[in-house]
């Protein structure tokens, strides 16, 4: 891995505001916005369809958007004077076979009009500089995404965007990229779009997530208000010699709890609510602690709702 190194450019904030696109009847991508922000790395999460893949050509101009806007610091991506510079990309993945990883770096650079350097540099940035003069044609499929990446990182980009990168990848492949995108947004302070539509992949990895479902917005979060509850969609566990009275006292103040022997799980409060009421309330606690673990259920959960709740909105505009 490189040492800490900030991009050229320095840091840029990407956002997404009322992007719509319809292909035909059906429309991928409905009035979604939410902002990527530099140094963190941000998971788009959504199941298959649900609309990330358009989302992100439409930030890169590959697709035209029916109606919205995606920049970087205020500008499109068409309109951006280096765009090489500012944004590097992970779509698909394809390459000469015939050509070593280096060869497939140093045409891309021409092209781009970088200096060929470059490719050695970004090889060796994603642990490929013994493989580089191989054939990609022979890479295993996790060496073709650390290539697919390297590519993305020849103009030194502000900003990544990655469409499922962890695709296919072995679970040391996985560890490797999750620590990777880490030192890119947190020791480099790149901006780092991340999607994946198992949130198991990208779970330990991301700092905020932005959910979509069937095309909208479900969810735009970071993952410490999701993991202390502070938006009200994950758990709470508590632990107190006193677990029934305090139960009582959580479920007058509106809170769901699930009582088990000296165990609650509480939903919709956070940590630091709880803790107050059982203060209040002079009851004392053994163990307080957010579940981290349901935001499976929370991911689940949403994108179902959303779903659901997108199917009822022409039934509510016919009763009315
Ligand atoms: N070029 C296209 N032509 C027609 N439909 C498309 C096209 N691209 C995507 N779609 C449709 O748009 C929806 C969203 O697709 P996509 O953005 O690929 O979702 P995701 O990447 O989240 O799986 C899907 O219903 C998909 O079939
Ligand atoms: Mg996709």
């Amino acid at each position: 891995m490189s040492t800490a190194h900030a991009p050229t450019s320095g840091p840029v904030r990407v956002e997404v505001s009322g992007l719509s696109k319809s292909f035909g009847a059906v429309a991928a991508v409905s009035d979604l916005g939410f902002t990527v922000e530099p140094a963190s790395v941000t998971g788009f999460l959504g199941p298959n369809g649900a609309g990330k893949t358009t989302t992100l050509r439409m930030l890169l101009g590959l697709v035209r958007p029916d109606a919205g806007s995606a920049t970087f610091d205020g500008v499109p991506y068409a309109a951006l004077p280096q765009p090489v510079r500012t944004v590097g990309a992970v779509l698909e993945t394809a390459f000469h076979p015939a050509r070593s990883g280096r060869d497939h770096l140093r045409v891309y650079c021409r092209g781009a009009g970088l200096p060929v350097s470059r490719a050695d540099e970004v090889l060796a940035q994603v642990g490929l500089a013994d493989a580089g003069r191989r054939r990609a044609g022979g890479y295993s499929l996790g060496m073709r995404q650390r290539l697919a990446l390297a590519t993305a990182l020849l103009g030194d980009p502000a900003v990544l965007v990655l469409d499922e990168p962890a695709n296919g990848l072995d679970p040391e492949g996985i560890q490797w990229l999750r620590g990777f995108l880490r030192h890119l947004a947190h020791d480099q302070g790149r901006t780092v779009l991340v999607s994946s539509h198992l949130l198991s992949e990208v779970e330990q990895t991301v700092d905020r997530v932005v959910i979509v479902g069937g095309g909208r917005l479900v969810r735009e979060a970071s993952m410490a208000d999701l993991r202390s509850g502070a938006d009200g969609a994950g758990t709470v566990l508590v632990r107190s010699p006193e677990a029934v009275r305090l139960a009582e006292v959580l479920r007058t103040g509106g809170a769901q709890v699930d009582l088990d022997g000296d165990a609650l799980t509480v939903s919709g409060r956070t940590t630091a609510e709880i803790g107050s009421r059982a203060f209040a309330a002079g009851v004392e606690l053994h163990e307080l602690r957010s579940h981290t673990s349901g935001l499976e259920e929370i991911y689940f959960q949403l994108t179902a709702g959303r779903e659901q709740y997108a199917a009822t909105v022409p039934t509510e505009e016919a009763a009315r």
